[in-house]
C-alpha cells in the first residue's frame, strides 16, 4: 500500500511543474503546519493540516506525525556515474602531489583505467556495487538518481552498463528513480587513440543504434582533447536525430564553448561549467538549457567553483548534482554539495533547495512529475531531523535527513535503510 498521510508538518517545497529560473529560485512556498496525502505513490492532496479531510483514515492510509519537522521535496541528483569497476585512489594521491586531471588522463590513467577495470566486471558485480551506493544515497533523501555509461566505451561493454542501470531501475524493490544516459563519448578508447574523429564514426554508427533504446538522455564529454566542439556537435546532432535528449559535460576543464553548443542543440541541461564564458550563460538562458553545477567536483579537483551567482541573476535555472565517480569526485554527498553552494557559491539555501529538487528533476525533463510537493506528482519527499530548513547548511556536511518516502512507499526511516 502506497498510500500515506503525513501530519503536523512544516511542508517547505518550490512550486511548479517546469524549471524555476533566476530569482524565482529563490521563492519557496511553506505551509508551518500542513498535511500532505499520497494515494498510490501519487500526491492527492496538500494543505493546512486544520482541512485535512477525515477520509483520509488509518483504514487506508499510513499516518506520520512528523512532530512539527519540516518535510521536503525528495533530492534529485540529476548527474552521477553510479556504474564502475574497481577504485583509483591511487590517483586522488597524486593529485594532492600536484598531479593534474587532465594529465593523468592523457598518459592512459583517469577514465581509461575504470574502463580497463569495468570491461573485466561481470553485470551482476556492477550492479551489486551501485546498490551499495544507492542505498547511501537514499540515507541522504536522494529519490531520483541519473545514472551514466561511459565506462565501456565498446558497444558491447556500452550496453553491458546500461543494461545494469535498466536492471537496477526496474528492480521490484528499488527505493529510487532511476533515469539512464548513454555516454559513450566519455573518453577515446586507447584503442582509438588518436583517431577521435574515426571512434566518432564508429559511435554514431554502431553505438547509437544499438543503445537507442536503453537510454533516455546522450551525453559527451567535450573538452580540449577529448571531444572539442566539431565532434561533439556532428555526435550529438546524431544522436538527436535519432531520439535522444542531449546533455553535455561542457566548459570544465578549460572555456571550450560547450555551453553555447548545449544551447545550440537544445540540450536539456549543461554540467560543470566551471569555465562557462559570458556568453555561455546568456545563449543557455534563452535557449532554457539547465545548468548543472557540481560543486563536489571543483572541490575534489581544487579548481574554482561554478559562477552560480551570474547565471542566477542573468535568469537561468540552476540544478546542483554530485557526479558521483571514481575518479574527479569520488563523493556523492548531498549534505556536502548544500554547505559548499551556500559557503563557496554563495546561493541562498532557499535556491540551494530548488536546484536539488525541482531544477534537478527539470534537468532530467521530469519537473512534471517529481522535484516539489504539489498534487499530482510523485509521492517523493522527506522529513529532517528538524522544523527549520536553514539547518541543512548550518550543520555543515552533515545528513539532516530523518526519514525518506519514494512514490509513497517510506525506503529510509530514523535513517535505517528499510
Ligand atoms: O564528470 N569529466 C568527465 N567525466 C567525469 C569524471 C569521470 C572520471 O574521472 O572517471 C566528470 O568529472
Ligand atoms: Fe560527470
Amino acid at each position: 500500500m502506497n498510500n500515506i498521510a503525513i501530519r503536523n508538518a512544516r511542508i517547505v517545497t518550490p512550486m511548479g511543474f517546469a524549471a524555476a529560473k533566476g530569482k524565482d529560485m529563490g521563492h519557496l512556498n511553506i505551509i508551518d503546519h500542513g498535511a500532505i496525502v499520497v494515494t498510490d505513490g501519487v500526491i492527492s492532496w496538500c494543505g493546512d493540516d486544520d482541512d485535512f479531510p477525515s477520509t483520509y483514515s488509518s483504514d487506508n492510509y499510513r499516518i506520520i506525525d512528523a512532530g512539527g519537522r519540516v518535510v521536503l521535496p525528495g533530492f534529485v541528483d540529476s548527474h552521477t556515474h553510479l556504474i564502475f569497476g574497481g577504485y583509483r585512489p591511487d590517483e586522488f594521491e597524486w593529485r594532492l602531489k600536484g598531479d593534474s586531471y587532465m594529465s593523468i588522463m592523457e598518459r592512459g590513467g583517469g577514465i581509461q583505467s575504470t574502463v580497463n577495470a569495468t570491461r573485466t566486471e561481470s553485470a551482476g558485480s556492477l550492479a551489486d556495487k551501485a546498490q551499495w551506493f544507492i542505498d547511501r544515497m537514499v540515507e541522504m533523501g536522494v529519490t531520483t538518481v541519473e545514472a551514466k555509461s561511459g565506462y565501456g566505451l565498446d558497444t558491447e561493454s556500452e550496453v553491458k552498463m546500461l543494461d545494469v542501470i535498466q536492471h537496477l531501475a526496474d528492480a521490484p524493490e528499488q527505493k529510487l528513480r532511476i533515469v539512464s544516459t548513454f555516454l559513450g563519448a566519455h573518453a577515446v578508447p586507447k584503442e582509438y587513440k588518436g583517431r577521435t574523429g574515426e571512434y566518432v564514426d564508429m559511435m554514431i554508427r554502431e553505438m547509437l543504434p544499438a543503445v537507442k533504446d536503453k537510454a533516455q538522455f546522450c551525453d559527451i564529454f567535450t573538452e580540449k582533447n577529448v571531444f572539442e566542439i566539431e565532434d561533439s556537435r556532428r555526435f550529438l546532432q546524431a544522436a538527436k536525430d535519432i531520439g535522444f535528449k542531449l546533455k553535455l559535460h561542457a566548459d570544465e576543464i578549460v572555456t571550450l564553448g560547450g555551453a553555447e553548443l548545449a544551447s545550440e542543440l537544445n540540450a536539456v541541461s549543461a554540467d560543470h561549467l566551471l569555465h562557462v564564458s559570458d556568453a555561455g550563460i546568456k545563449r543557455m538562458v534563452e535557449a532554457g538549457t539547465v545548468a548543472t553545477l557540481l560543486p563536489l567536483t571543483a572541490f575534489a579537483l581544487k579548481e574554482p567553483f561554478a559562477p552560480a551567482r551570474k547565471f542566477i541573476e542573468a535568469g537561468a535555472a540552476v540544478a546542483l548534482a554530485t557526479d558521483l565517480n571514481p575518479g574527479s569526485c569520488f563523493s556523492g554527498s548531498i549534505p556536502l554539495t548544500i554547505a559548499l553552494a551556500c559557503i563557496y557559491m554563495n546561493m541562498t539555501i532557499e535556491e540551494t533547495i530548488t536546484a536539488l529538487t525541482l531544477n534537478g528533476a527539470a534537468a532530467l525533463d521530469l519537473a512534471g512529475e517529481t522535484g516539489s510537493l504539489e498534487v499530482g506528482k510523485s509521492g517523493d519527499m522527506l522529513i529532517l531531523e528538524f522544523d527549520n530548513y536553514r539547518m541543512l547548511p548550518y550543520y555543515v556536511g552533515m545528513n539532516c535527513v530523518n526519514t525518506v518516502i519514494s512514490k509513497g512507499r517510506v525506503v529510509c526511516e530514523n535513517l535505517e535503510v528499510v
